[in-house]
C-alpha cells in the first residue's frame, strides 16, 4: 500500500491499539517502529489491506498521502523529541505531527512553536481510555490549529467513543497546549474520584466491617444510580475476585503511585493561583500511602477510636451515595475552574460544555453525572460559566450538603481518613462563604512583616503600628 491515509509511530499498548482502531475504520494506515521485531509481529497478527508496516522511518514518511498525518504514540517526554527530529528532514510543509501520548502541555507548546517556524503542525492530543479505549473508541481531546482539525476530524470522529446521545467523543479544545492540558485535568479528575471511590471503601470497611462482597453490592447499587460511572462499574469486579480462597484486594498492597498528570495538575493549580483541593489531596494521599513502614510503626502509636456511631449501615450508605455525588460535582468544579482560567491566560477558548461532552465515552471519568453536566452547561445560554453559579448544580450540591457533613464528622470520628470527600466539602464551603477569616491572616502578615492590607471600609493600602 501507498499512500496511507495517516501514519502511526510507536507500537507499544497505546499506538498497537490506536492503528487496529484507526484501520478498522476504514482509513489505510502505516506503522513504524524502532524496534523493528515488534512491528513486524504486530502485522504479522494483525496486518491487513488497511494496515501495513515499514521497517524505516524514510519508507514509512513516504508512503503516507500528503498532507501527512503522522501520530506518534512512544514513552512521553525524550522519546517524542528524539522522534520528531528523527522525522523533520523528512516531512514537508503543511504535514502534521500529532502527539497523542501523555505529554505535559509546555511541551506540546514548545514543540507546536518550533515546528511552526518550519511550516509544519504540530498536535498535542489527548487520548483517554487505556488500550480498551484506544482499540474501541477513545476519548480523543486534540490541541493544534483549526487547520489540521478540519483535516483531522473525520478520522477522529470515526474512531471516538460515543456520547450519550451518539455523537463522537472528540472536539477541537483549543491552539497549542489546550489538548493535552484538558487531558492533564481529566486525569486529575481521575485520581480525585479513584480517591473519593476508595474513602468509600474504607469507611465501610472499617466502620460497619463489610467484607469486599458486601462492598461490591453496595457499589453495584450506587453504579445503577446517579453514580453511574466506569470507574464504579470496575470498583465492583475489582472487590469481587478471588486469588484462591483470598479476595485480591485484601492482599494488594496499600501503596500508590503518583507520579504523572495527576501531580502535573497540582501543580499547575499552584502554579496558577486557584483552588484544586480534591486533586491535590488525592496525589498527597498518594504520596501518604507510600510510607508505609512509617504508618505501620506509627499505628501503635495513635490507636483510632471506636466508632460510636447510632447511624445505621442503610442509613449510612444513603449518605454516602449522596457525599460521593456531590464530592464528585466538586472535583468537576474544581477541573473546569482550572481549565477555565487556563483557557483565558493562554488564549485557548475552551467550550466547557463540549469537554463534559467528550468526556461521556471512552475515558475512565466516563459517567452519568456529565450527560447533567452538558445539559446543565447548555441550559445555561454561557459557553462556559462557572459551575457552582449554575441554578441545577446548586441544587443538587446543597440537596447532597446534610449528608456529605454527616460522613465527614463520621469519617473524622472514626479516626478514618477521608481527605478527597473533606476537601471537596471544603472546597464549596470555602468557595461560597462571604467572609473568610483571610483579614486575620492579613493583619498577623502586616504586624510581622509590614506587608499592608485593603480594608473594607474606605480603598487603599494600610499598614498599622499594631504595637502601640
Ligand atoms: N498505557 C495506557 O493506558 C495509556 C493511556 C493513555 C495515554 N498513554 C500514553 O500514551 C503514550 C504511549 O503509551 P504506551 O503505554 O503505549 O507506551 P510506552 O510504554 O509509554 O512507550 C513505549 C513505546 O515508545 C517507544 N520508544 C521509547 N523510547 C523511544 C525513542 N527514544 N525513540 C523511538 N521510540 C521510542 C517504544 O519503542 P520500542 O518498542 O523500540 O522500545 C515503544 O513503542 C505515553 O505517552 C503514555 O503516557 C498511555
Amino acid at each position: 500500500m501507498e499512500n496511507a491515509e495517516v501514519g502511526l509511530i510507536g507500537l507499544a499498548v497505546m499506538g498497537a491499539n490506536l492503528a487496529r482502531n484507526i484501520s478498522n475504520n476504514g482509513f489505510k494506515t502505516v506503522v513504524y517502529n524502532r524496534t523493528t521485531e515488534k512491528m513486524t509481529q504486530y502485522i504479522e497478527e494483525f496486518g491487513n489491506e488497511n494496515l501495513i508496516g515499514k521497517e524505516s522511518l524514510e519508507d514509512f514518511v513516504q508512503s503516507i498521502a500528503r498532507p501527512r498525518k503522522i501520530i506518534i504514540l512512544v514513552k512521553a517526554g525524550d522519546a517524542v523529541d528524539a522522534v520528531i527530529n528523527q522525522l523533520i528532514p523528512l516531512v514537508e510543509k503543511g504535514d502534521m505531527i500529532i502527539d497523542c501520548g501523555n505529554t505535559n502541555y509546555r511541551d506540546t507548546i514548545r514543540r507546536t512553536n518550533d515546528l511552526n517556524e518550519k511550516g509544519i503542525h504540530f498536535i498535542g492530543c489527548g487520548v483517554s481510555g487505556g488500550e480498551e479505549g484506544a482499540l474501541n473508541g477513545p476519548s480523543i481531546m486534540p490541541g493544534g490549529s483549526p487547520e489540521s482539525w478540519e483535516e483531522m476530524k473525520e478520522m477522529w470522529k470515526a474512531i471516538a467513543a460515543d456520547d450519550f446521545l451518539g455523537g463522537p467523543c472528540t472536539a477541537h479544545i483549543g491552539e497549542g497546549g489546550a489538548g493535552h492540558y484538558v487531558k492533564m485535568v481529566h486525569n486529575g479528575i481521575e485520581y480525585a474520584v479513584m480517591q473519593m471511590i476508595a474513602e468509600a471503601y474504607d469507611m465501610l470497611k472499617k466502620m460497619y466491617g463489610q467484607t469486599p462482597d458486601e462492598i461490591a453490592k453496595v457499589f453495584k447499587r450506587f453504579n445503577e444510580g446517579r453514580l453511574n460511572s466506569f470507574l464504579f462499574e470496575i470498583a465492583v469486579p475489582v472487590l469481587l475476585k478471588k486469588d484462591g480462597s483470598a479476595h485480591i484486594i485484601d492482599v494488594i498492597l496499600d501503596k500508590a503511585g503518583q507520579k504523572g498528570t495527576g501531580k502535573w495538575t497540582a501543580i499547575e493549580a499552584l502554579d496558577r493561583g486557584i483552588g484544586l483541593s480534591s486533586i491535590s489531596e488525592s496525589v498527597f494521599a498518594r504520596v501518604n500511602s507510600s510510607y508505609k513502614e512509617d504508618r505501620v510503626h506509627l499505628a501503635r502509636s495513635f490507636p483510632k477510636p471506636e466508632l460510636q456511631s447510632e447511624t445505621t449501615l442503610e442509613e449510612f450508605i444513603q449518605l454516602l451515595e449522596q457525599s460521593l455525588y456531590a464530592g464528585m460535582l466538586s472535583c468537576y468544579a474544581q477541573g473546569f475552574e482550572l481549565i477555565k482560567l487556563a483557557s483565558t491566560e493562554e488564549g485557548w477558548k475552551v467550550n466547557l460544555s463540549e469537554v463534559s461532552r467528550i468526556w461521556q465515552g471512552g475515558c475512565i471519568i466516563r459517567a452519568e453525572v456529565l450527560q447533567f453536566l452538558t445539559d446543565t452547561y447548555k441550559a445555561s445560554g454561557k459557553e462556559s460559566p462557572k459551575l457552582l453559579e449554575l441554578k441545577e448544580i446548586q441544587k443538587a450540591i446543597n440537596g447532597s450538603l446534610p449528608a456529605w457533613r454527616d460522613i465527614i464528622c463520621l469519617s473524622v470520628q472514626a479516626g478514618i481518613p477521608t481527605p478527597a470527600l473533606t476537601s471537596g466539602l471544603q472546597y464549596i464551603d470555602a468557595s461560597t462563604t462571604e467572609r473568610l477569616p483571610a483579614n486575620m491572616i492579613q493583619g498577623l502578615r502586616d504586624y510581622f512583616g509590614a506587608h499592608t492590607y485593603e480594608r473594607t471600609d474606605k480603598e487603599g493600602s494600610f499598614h498599622t503600628d499594631w504595637s502601640e
